[in-house]
């Protein structure tokens, strides 16, 4: 008999902040791997940011349609190998998506090297959010000693790991966070000089007391007021603006009009469109850097873990509300 698995599918195409019915649970009957495959079982689901753009064809990553699976990375434990890189009880970082078991046939499949921090950071601060901060401050915003860094979602699971890296650096840092108890956190773990409370500050008069020259790195999460207000007013001569992520416009399904970039020309700024996965050649230092750092006790992170796939949309939800707080995990079952 086919072992069966459970599958989160899409019932609809989410108009605006997804809701509960845009997702239903499905059964399945899970297939065999054939020869060069293996069939893995989920452990934790990471649901990020990205996949809601997938949602609505903005994503370079193809376009679910309903009845389909959304994306996720996950990590998982391969049960069945017919692929000799992989062995029954190894535990990978892969891409099933939302459901409970998968097949691969290896490639863009990470065996998961945490030293000793727990599993999960795999996921977080040592897995792809934290290799984008890693990869981007390293690379196109050539972070060096005394720069002031900006960074908007400061408590997230990117945001946070822009401050520590760059406090490991000697640089400065101004987070942008929502919400008193999120800026407590960032400002106590996430290495930050300040933190800009989005939701109750002024943002502009703000950077403007706090950064009198402008920000040599404006690491950008969301898009939106946040990014016109800092390319508008807030950027030093030479400054380097990283376009990480537009979460703001994520759940809208058409993109918003631009801003105006006369201050880019003005303070010679480059802008980087940023994408982690071109910086695969700096994913073996990332690993090695990471893992000394948190075991040298310099990196602190915060997770948002709920137990259970039927969980799986409530918390999506959550996240793309913006009401999460940390690395936004589902745990399907115990490791
Ligand atoms: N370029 C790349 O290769 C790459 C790779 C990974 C992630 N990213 C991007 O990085 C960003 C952060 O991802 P993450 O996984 O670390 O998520 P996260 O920061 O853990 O969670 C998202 C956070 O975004 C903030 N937010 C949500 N809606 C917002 C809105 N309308 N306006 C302003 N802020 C809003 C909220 O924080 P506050 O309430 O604190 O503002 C929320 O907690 C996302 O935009 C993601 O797409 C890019």
């Amino acid at each position: 008999m086919k072992l069966k698995g459970t599958k989160i599918v899409l019932n609809s195409i989410p108009a605006g902040i997804p809701k509960k019915d845009d997702f239903r649970l499905k059964e399945f009957e899970v297939n065999e791997p054939v020869d060069g495959q293996f069939l893995a079982e989920t452990i934790y689901l990471a649901l990020d940011p990205y996949v809601r753009v997938t949602m609505v064809g903005r994503h370079f990553f193809s376009t679910p349609k309903e009845g389909e699976v959304p994306r996720g990375s996950t990590i998982s434990r391969v049960i069945k190998s017919r692929n000799s890189n992989f062995n029954e009880g190894d535990l990978v970082v892969m891409e099933s998506g939302m459901q409970s078991h998968s097949i691969s046939d290896g490639k863009e499949v990470h065996f998961v090297k945490t030293g000793s921090a727990p599993v999960t950071t795999a996921l977080g601060i040592l897995g792809m959010p934290g290799f984008t901060a890693y990869s981007a401050l390293l690379g196109p915003a050539k972070l060096k000693k005394d720069d002031l860094v900006l960074v908007s979602a400061a408590s997230g699971a990117v945001g946070s790991m822009v401050g520590q890296i760059a406090s490991i650096y000697n640089a400065r840092v101004i987070g942008i966070a929502g919400g008193e108890e999120k800026c407590e956190w960032a400002m106590n773990n996430a290495s930050l000089d300040a933190c800009i409370d989005r939701k109750k500050d002024d943002i502009d008069q703000k950077l403007t007391e706090l950064s009198q020259n402008g920000v040599d790195i404006f690491f950008d999460n969301t898009g939106g007021d946040i990014q016109n207000i800092v390319l508008s007013k807030h950027l030093a001569l030479n400054s380097r603006v990283i376009l990480s992520g537009m979460i703001s416009q994520y759940n809208s399904n058409k993109p918003p009009s631009g801003p105006n970039l006369g201050n880019i020309c003005k303070q010679r700024a480059t802008i980087y469109g940023f994408v982690v996965y071109d910086f695969e050649h700096m994913r073996e230092s990332f690993v090695k850097d990471a893992v000394d750092w948190y075991e040298k006790g310099l990196l602190n992170y915060t997770e948002d873990l709920v137990f259970g796939i039927e969980k799986t949309p409530a918390h999506f939800i959550k996240l793309m509300k913006g009401e999460n707080f940390g690395k936004t995990i589902v745990q399907f079952m115990d490791l």
